[in-house]
């Protein structure tokens, strides 16, 4: 069932007209297509249409009834000339969908899901990304039902009917793969504004909403004109048609979707207020509004020939969306989530059954490739070649592979192409980036000669084998670094270094005293460095480096070498994190949102991954004690942290988020300490907080107590938001989170509430992904985790097979555990391999997991 990058052929037919005519209801929609299709090429093959779960009711070619074998999910057609007009009518039922793909229903408004093999669930068609047609749509609907009717590119025509319906025509004159199809019917007000191109259009932009929504749609519309202006500035890139829309609609398979001219949205990347949205919520709705924005580019004008060319538009396009979130900030402070994410969920990727390729080989189902490797690690890629490059060869490079592939199908080699041309550099070898999985590990060692004034520092670099892929070759690996004396604090070296070979060594002169090495300075690659530096030169980066990230990162390791240590059995001095963190906390010059990222204890999940067996219970005695000692041994200074950045009344901003962050960061060290006005300090921080963040906040705090106030606050929270979705999914991830030992028993009757649903992702993943990430939690030694894991995985599969299938990589950690956890999660695993009915998508994630 395998589909095979090296078997890619170009189509035999060509589509270059579409008009859709849409009949549409919940519980039935009539599809009228008319295809004019074009053989591509000489040959003689018929007609070959995907279609899955249609009613197929008529067919004519050129006007007459024509022959066709309709089979499995494939319709051929016998045409005997090299040009016909196909018309098809089908019947489908929108509201029985719940796969969430194709045509569906959330909460009374139909919508689309495309990507990637959606359009087939609508209407026949070849549905495959390199094949490019302009689409005219036709919608007719019960007008009070669906008062509101749009699709891609601009309208063209409206009009009333008799029996209370009516209908709307839309055009897109820009030829797109039928991915980036969509339609909206639904009861919905919007957000209107406009935005003045630099050429002088003007766009008309909506966010269209449901009614009581509209003033939550603010910050999403203010991130959106932000990213129209910030592509024009720094990618030279305005945008191409009259209107924009972005819909946003409560069930949603992931986060966004960048239909042309009508961005289709999980609502909550776009709804954002301040009672009930935290400051990551609406760093992530700007974030994925910039995303799928700049998606118009990145993945419309120019877009992927086939799937394997995935991280052509998704990682160039996270790449775009994290240079413009930095730019609206801390970009120091961005730069370290950013790698935190990267670290959490990329870096398992690739050390684990499911590694792949930035540009995977072959997959079973393609959904499963939509990944933190494909998104991450290629954003990172991107990231690289901006690197070695320099600003402007990059945008050099960007700029010559817009104009040569415009309006067409490209892949990954084209990009890679057009910087090398751009840039005048030889990308031979970092093509490797492309095709070799695995997260690269870099040894480093530096050595000094006082007498010459001379420090050699010598990098080894080895890609460790992963699955189909069991010898590595090495890859340019641009490592940004420096050298501080040790005494002087003054910077001796700072470069950038190409690590190309297995080794490499670099002479640095002008050192004459002791060093201490920076290395891979902003994350510059996606690598695991090892450089043995002690505690001490750990410690004095954290107080003394000059780049922001580099500064983080020692302090990351020190505290990451000190649990690993406990985690081990050893017990290793405390002291020099304490005075590490001290240091970062009195050091005035510092921005708090910097501060409150740096003092950090990196999460259970990350030292395990660092581990060869995870012992989870051992993990988390270890980081608890250093937690309480660093509450205890700096009480003091928590607490003036606390009071300094006392809340004032609620404003987004970078330094009123960061004031924020610090604020609640420190009361959760105060808690740490054991303090016994911790609680009632949390509970008043929840009680009176004028904004989701200190509320939410306060309420992460008090769920690991045992606190009377935990309840207290529990039920408020649930009382005060009770009918707001989006506000629960927070009120069952924060329980599902819980570091209390009770969580696995509590997570279960959680799954029995009125209010959880199998059938809303979102709600899915804020109860069970949640959980799935809670190391002590999920991994409880008698398997209860696994076991609930597993159910819900089988019992999702039904509706949802896409996102069932997100949650099995959990269970495909077991290699890393103890034998007896490893034979539960396995045992778990094979129980779903076993199970008749099984979708494509778990299958392929299960399977493979067990390999
Ligand atoms: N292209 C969309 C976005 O990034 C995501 C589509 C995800 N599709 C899927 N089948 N998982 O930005
Ligand atoms: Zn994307």
């Amino acid at each position: 069932p395998f589909v095979r990058r090296e078997e890619y052929r170009p189509p035999e037919w060509l589509v270059p007209e579409i008009a859709l005519d849409f009949d549409l209801g919940a519980e039935r929609t009539q599809v009228r297509a008319t295809l004019t299709v074009a053989r591509n090429g000489d040959h003689a093959a018929p007609l070959k249409l995907d279609g899955e779960a249609l009613k197929l009711i008529s067919l004519t070619v050129d006007g007459a009834e024509a022959d066709y074998n309709h089979e499995a999910d494939e319709l051929t057609v016998p045409i005997a000339g090299d040009r016909a007009v196909v018309e098809t009518l089908v019947e489908i039922a929108p509201a029985a969908n719940t796969q969430l793909m194709g045509l569906y229903e959330s909460g009374g408004i139909l919508c689309t899901q495309c990507e990637a093999e959606g359009f087939r669930r609508i209407t026949f068609l070849p549905d495959r990304p390199d094949v490019l047609s302009r689409y005219r749509v036709k919608m007719t609907a019960d007008k009070a039902r669906y008062p509101v009717l749009l699709a891609n590119g601009d309208p063209v025509g409206a009009g009333d009917l008799a029996d209370g319906r009516h209908w709307a025509e839309w055009h897109d004159p820009f030829p797109k793969p039928s991915y980036l199809f969509a339609l909206v019917a639904g009861d919905l007000v919007a957000n209107r504004d406009s935005f003045a191109t630099r050429s002088g259009k003007t766009v008309d932009l909506g966010i269209w909403v449901r009614d009581g929504d509209v003033e939550r749609t603010r910050h999403a519309m203010a991130a959106l004109k932000a990213s129209m202006a910030w592509d024009e500035k720094v990618y030279g890139r305005e945008y191409d048609l009259a209107v924009f829309n972005i819909v946003a609609v409560a069930d949603f398979n992931f986060g966004a979707m960048e239909n042309k001219g009508l961005n289709i949205f999980n609502s909550r990347y776009i709804l954002a207020d301040p009672d009930t949205a935290t400051d990551a919520d609406y760093d992530a709705v700007a974030g994925v509004v910039a995303h799928e924005y700049f998606h118009n580019w990145s993945g419309n004008r120019v877009t992927c020939r086939d799937w394997f060319q995935l991280s052509l538009k998704e990682g160039f396009t996270v790449f775009r969306d994290q240079q413009f979130s930095a730019d609206q900030g801390s970009a120091a402070v961005k730069r370290i989530e950013d790698v935190r994410a990267l670290r959490a969920a990329q870096f398992p990727e690739d050390s684990g059954p499911l590694a792949h390729p930035i540009r995977p080989e072959s997959y079973i189902e393609i959904s499963n490739f939509y990944t933190a490797t494909i998104y991450n690690k290629g954003a990172e890629v991107i990231r690289m070649l901006h690197t070695i490059l320099g600003p402007e060869k990059f945008r050099a490079g960007t700029d010559l592979y817009f104009d040569r592939h415009d309006g067409e199908a490209a892949t990954c080699e084209d990009f890679v192409k057009a910087m090398e041309d751009a840039g005048g550099t030889d990308l031979a070898l970092f093509r490797r980036w492309y095709s070799q999985a695995g997260t690269p590990r870099v040894r480093a060692s530096l050595t000094h000669d006082a007498g010459a004034g001379r420090a050699h520092l010598t990098l080894a670099q080895q890609v460790p084998p992963t699955p189909g892929q069991p010898v590595k070759q090495p890859m340019p690996i641009p490592l940004k670094i420096a050298l501080f004396g040790e005494r002087s604090g003054d910077k001796l070296a700072d470069r950038l270094v190409l690590l190309e070979g297995d080794e490499q060594e670099i002479v640095l002169d002008g050192v004459g005293e002791r060093p201490v090495l920076s290395i891979n300075r902003d994350f510059s690659a996606p690598v695991v460095v090892e450089a043995e530096r002690s505690a001490a030169d750990l410690a004095f980066l954290s107080a003394n480096d000059d780049n922001p990230f580099a500064r983080y990162e020692a302090m990351q390791q020190l505290m990451l070498d000190t649990l690993i240590a406990a985690a081990a059995g050893q017990t290793p001095d405390h002291r020099p994190v304490i005075e590490a963190v001290e240091q970062t906390l009195t050091n005035t010059d510092l921005d708090p949102a910097f501060v409150a990222e740096a003092v950090l204890l990196p999460s259970e999940a990350f030292v395990g991954d660092q581990m060869l067996v995870v012992d989870p219970e051992a993990i988390h005695r270890a980081r608890e004690a250093l937690r309480a000692d660093l509450g205890t041994e700096l009480e003091g200074l928590w607490r003036s942290a606390y009071s300094a950045h006392a809340a004032n009344r609620f404003e987004y901003s970078p330094p009123a988020k960061g004031a924020r962050r610090l604020r609640t960061v420190s009361l959760g060290y105060i808690a740490a300490s054991g303090a016994s006005d911790a609680p009632q300090m949390a509970k008043r921080q929840f009680d009176n907080a004028d904004n989701m963040t200190d509320r939410q906040g306060a309420l992460g705090i008090l769920v690991n107590s045992d606190a009377p106030e935990r309840a207290a606050a529990l039920s408020a929270f649930y009382d005060r938001y009770r009918a707001d979705g989006l506000v629960l999914d927070k009120w069952f991830a924060v329980q599902a989170l819980s570091t209390r030992p009770d969580t696995p028993d509590a997570v279960a009757a959680l799954a029995e509430h009125v209010d959880f649903t199998l059938a809303n992702p979102n709600r899915l993943r804020a109860l069970v992904g949640s959980f799935s990430v809670n190391q002590r939690a999920f991994h409880r030694a008698n398997g209860q985790g696994y076991r609930f894991l597993a159910d819900m995985i089988l019992s999702v599969d039904k509706l949802n097979p896409q996102t069932a299938a997100k949650l099995v990589p959990a269970l495909g950690r077991w290699r890393r555990f103890d034998e007896d956890r490893a034979e539960k999660m396995k045992g778990e695993l094979q129980r779903i391999v076993a199970t008749l009915g099984l979708s494509k998508d778990v299958f392929e994630q299960a399977s493979k997991s067990l390999a």
